[in-house]
């Protein structure tokens, strides 16, 4: 198996290889002045099972473009597959229409993925359960929630008291993520914010809680708050002060996706989070990281799903 790096994410391709015992395949991507890209594998791949790393944040219409064009030029050098490990998939929030008019970017994102010959492709924490079936070839949709699970257990210690943490989504739409979650640490309980998105200016509003759990405001003392992304952070500064609001002032964030956007750095780490832990399947280079941030890295489930 032969293991290729696009530019957006070469630590983790990195990671990824050194798990599978190997090394990262020479490609040649050239950028010319007015930003075209020009793809080259430079290694031998006639029947070689390749893989190709590619996450799709920041700047995701040029990695996909990098990624299209890598896959067509696996193919074309006589590669027998190409799984692609696309960690974040961009416009994955754009998976139907919301408002008449619009494109599903996602679908044409899929449809040209699969022209150009992607045979499978390996993925984490999709915005939707749903998004699977969008694809004719196969797809493993794999989750950080057990890395998580792991640091909760550490954050929490070994003996605590029950109803001390609760879990929280920070919308309706992540309960599903929360209940794995909550099974996975012997059912801690948990709630969800009910949070409003304003669709043409983007602002949120966070002011109710949803939950069958009455006395949660009298026993927890701390909160996990669980996403799949951070954008600007605004979802989880609203919700940690929500929470505060109902007399928890400890709140520890997880998200697997690292999207950081606008001025996230500062919306972040001025927010009353205590700890802000998300994965690698976005590259968070020195310079776009902060005081309260801790990074989990996914690679060994990657090369894990690779030897299967
Ligand atoms: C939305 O439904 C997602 O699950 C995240 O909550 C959202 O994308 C986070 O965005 P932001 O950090 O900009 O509030």
């Amino acid at each position: 198996m032969k293991v290729f790096s696009g530019s957006s994410n070469k630590p983790l391709a990195e990671k990824v290889a050194r798990q599978l015992n190997t090394n990262l395949s020479p490609l040649e991507i050239f950028i010319f002045p007015d930003g075209e890209r020009r793809v080259r594998v430079s290694d031998k791949v006639v029947d070689e099972d390749t893989v190709v790393v590619q996450s799709t944040s920041p700047n995701p219409d040029t990695s996909y473009m990098e990624l299209f064009f890598i896959v067509d030029a696996l193919k074309r050098s006589g590669a027998k597959s190409v799984t692609a490990v696309v960690p974040y998939l961009g416009y994955q929030r754009q998976d139907h229409v919301f408002r008449d008019g619009e494109a599903v970017s996602l679908e044409v994102i899929i449809e040209t993925l699969e022209s150009v010959g992607m045979n499978k492709l390996i993925t984490f924490d999709l915005h939707s359960i749903k998004i699977p079936e969008l694809f004719k070839i196969p797809i493993v949709h794999l989750s950080a929630l057990s890395l998580f699970a792991e640091k909760i257990k550490e954050i929490i210690g070994h003996s605590p008291r029950p109803g001390d943490t609760i879990l929280v989504s920070p919308d309706m739409g992540g309960i599903r993520r929360i209940k794995i979650l909550s099974e996975m640490l012997s059912n801690m309980p948990f709630i969800s914010i009910v949070k409003d998105r304003d669709l043409i200016t983007g602002n949120i509003e966070s002011n109710k809680i949803d939950t069958n759990l009455p006395d949660f405001k009298r026993t927890a003392k701390r909160a996990i708050i669980v996403d799949d992304m951070i954008s600007t952070g605004r979802t989880i500064d609203a919700a940690v002060d929500l929470l505060i609001k109902q007399g928890i002032g400890e709140s520890v964030v997880f998200a697997t996706h690292p999207v950081f956007s606008n001025d996230y750095k500062n919306v972040l780490q001025n927010s009353k989070a205590s700890g802000i832990f998300v994965t690698d399947t976005i590259d968070v280079p020195e310079e776009k990281r902060f005081g309260k941030l801790e990074i989990l890295s996914v690679s060994k489930m990657i090369a894990k799903e690779l030897k299967v």
